[in-house]
């Protein structure tokens, strides 16, 4: 049986409730922690860093799933391995030598994911898609939460799944920005296997439920 993944994105938690609505993903259906943490060079703001992730990794029981939005990512990859992230995915925009810093991931003991901005090509990861454990597919310009989800999304996914399958690889796919429950349905019906929701789940009244309906509509 297929099990597609829900990662909701602490972005666009309380910040003066982080420990409540970490608990809160603890007790969902949710699988991992989408962190996302950007740097105000690579993109056009600034989220949090290392003393926030700390904080999170005391009391999240689940995978960390975090996502560097910032220049330079190898002089950072020990630090995030030491601070409990179990994935860790840099920018195919932000890495001049993609595979060597794919490489480091690995030999830190975390799955390494490669993210693509909307307008990059699957086709850049040809040469490395096996040496890749996750593509995040960015269905928004990165940089902020609550963005409107880009259509060609289910175009690149479709176009990634195929190159999966003729690798023979393993990798899996993410999808980033202006998820829901009206296009979670279509996004793993395209090849999708993770879902990182951020606005959807905690702006919503009961955020356990949504990522319960969630988790329904990508398992369907
Ligand atoms: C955007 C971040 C996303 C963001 C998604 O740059 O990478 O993870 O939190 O937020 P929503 O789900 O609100 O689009
Ligand atoms: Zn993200």
């Amino acid at each position: 049986m297929s099990n597609k993944l829900i990662a909701p994105s602490l972005l666009a938690a309380d910040f003066g409730n982080l420990q409540r609505d970490i608990e809160m993903v603890n007790n969902s259906e949710a699988d991992w922690f989408h962190i996302d943490v950007m740097d105000g060079v690579f993109v056009p703001n600034i989220s949090f860093g290392m003393p926030v992730l700390k904080a999170i990794n005391k009391h999240a029981t689940k995978t960390l799933d975090v996502h560097l939005m910032i220049v330079n990512p190898d002089k950072y990859i020990k630090t995030f391995a030491d601070l409990g992230s179990h994935v860790l995915t840099v920018h195919y925009e932000a890495c001049t030598h993609l595979h060597r810093t794919v490489q480091s991931i690995k030999a830190e003991g975390m799955k390494a994911g490669v993210a693509l901005n909307p307008h990059t090509n699957i086709n850049v990861l040809e040469d490395i898609i096996n040496d890749v454990d996750v593509v995040l597919l960015m269905s928004v310009n990165p940089g902020f939460g609550g963005q409107t989800f880009i259509e060609n999304t289910y175009h690149k996914i479709k176009k990634l799944k195929q190159l999966i399958n003729d690798k023979n690889a393993s990798t899996l796919i993410e999808i980033d920005g202006g998820v829901n429950a009206n296009n979670a349905q279509l996004l793993i019906a395209a090849g999708a296997d993770v879902l990182i929701a951020g606005s959807f789940v905690f702006n919503s009244e009961f955020p356990a439920k949504t990522i319960l309906e969630l988790k329904e509509k990508a398992n369907l």
